[in-house]
């Protein structure tokens, strides 16, 4: 086993607990050091890992000494500001998305990575996940085309509430939509994995529907995209029965895919079964996702979407949030 890479996380409400568990199960990556912009947040932290080093500001947090690696999980407006100021001190940065909703900050920020060849990825955990390895095998550029020419991809999204339960406790960014939403929340995720299994997405229809105080994010979203010879049907709701839900169904001229579940449930129609999908495969993409961020750390290629790639995303993100 290599050495161990020390880790300071900024953003410890809902993603940043998550995060120190999963780090804390992990064999390499250890959190050490942590930040928030609120003191009752680190105060908590500190009840549940008492071991961690609470700094008194993100520019101490990221000068603390044997660092590896900031993950940052704040809302996103600070996302390009502390992933600039972990690079000035040469630390790799792991950012949660949505990457950004400034563009003009994030296209300055790719620039530098691509120049100074800086060690910066992205999470989002459906990169590390079986299914979309094997949508790369029956419809990515490589693809021998097992199933046939790709011809439609379904999306479908629905929420009984808006934020979930389990994300009930984050701040007021998520429930408004300057910066939250399911759109750039959820839907983001998937579009990441048809971009990267597809290419970039022209959005050709888009409408969503927002509460009347100006203020909250949208309840729906209905949108039509396209990818080369490709439609893409995106509907997303809040309200309803449904607590969860998330269906991608990719449909070819000899069979087609149907995810759900954060790709957790994988079927195939048609085509010979792929292997290797077995046991609790969403456990097994977050677990790969820390490995992959090793590699990121250690310079070694890894899946992990870039600062580019996740700005694409966001583009089509916004470009359907556009009215
Ligand atoms: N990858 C995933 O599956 C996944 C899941 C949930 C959330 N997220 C993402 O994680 C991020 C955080 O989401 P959350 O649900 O944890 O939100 P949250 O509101 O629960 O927590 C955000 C924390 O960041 C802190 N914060 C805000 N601005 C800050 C700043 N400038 N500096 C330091 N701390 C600051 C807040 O005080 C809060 O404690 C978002 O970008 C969200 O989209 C990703």
């Amino acid at each position: 086993m290599g050495e161990q890479l020390n880790v300071g996380v900024i953003g410890l409400g809902v993603m940043g607990q998550r995060m120190l568990a999963r780090l804390a199960a992990h064999q390499r990556l250890q959190a050490v050091a942590v930040w928030d912009a609120d003191p009752a947040a680190i105060a908590k932290t500190l009840q549940t890992w008492p071991d961690l080093r609470a700094a008194d500001s993100a520019a101490d947090l990221i000068a603390t000494a044997g660092l590896h690696s900031l993950y940052i999980a704040t809302p996103p407006a600070p996302h390009m500001t502390l992933s600039e100021l972990a690079f000035d001190a040469g630390l790799a940065v792991f950012c949660e998305k949505p990457l950004t909703v400034d563009f003009v900050a994030a296209s300055a920020c790719i620039a530098r990575i691509e120049r100074d060849n800086l060690r910066a990825a992205v999470n989002f955990a459906l990169a590390s996940a079986p299914g979309l390895a094997q949508l790369q095998a029956a419809f990515g550029s490589n693809s021998s085309m097992p199933l046939g020419a790709l011809s439609e991809v379904q999306l479908e999204l629905a929420f009984a509430a808006w934020p979930r339960p389990w994300q009930a406790a984050a701040g007021t960014w998520l429930s408004e939509r300057i910066e939250g939403g399911f759109t750039r929340e959820v839907l983001s995720h998937f579009i990441f994995a048809l971009q990267r299994v597809l290419g970039p997405a022209v959005v050709k229809h888009s409408l969503a529907s927002y509460p009347t105080d100006g203020r909250s994010a949208e309840t729906d979203l209905q949108a039509l995209l396209q990818i080369g010879a490709v439609t893409v049907q995106i509907s997303g709701r809040v309200g309803g029965k449904l607590a969860d839900q998330n269906l991608m169904l990719w449909r070819a001229a000899a069979g087609e895919i149907e995810l759900g579940e954060w790709f957790s449930r994988f079927e195939q129609r048609g085509g010979s079964k792929p292997q290797g999908l077995s046991g609790d495969l969403r456990q097994a993409a977050h677990s790969d996702q820390l490995d992959q961020w090793v590699a990121l750390i250690e310079g070694q290629p890894h899946s992990l979407p870039g600062y580019a790639e996740a700005l694409a995303v966001q583009q089509t993100i916004e470009a359907l949030l556009t009215p």
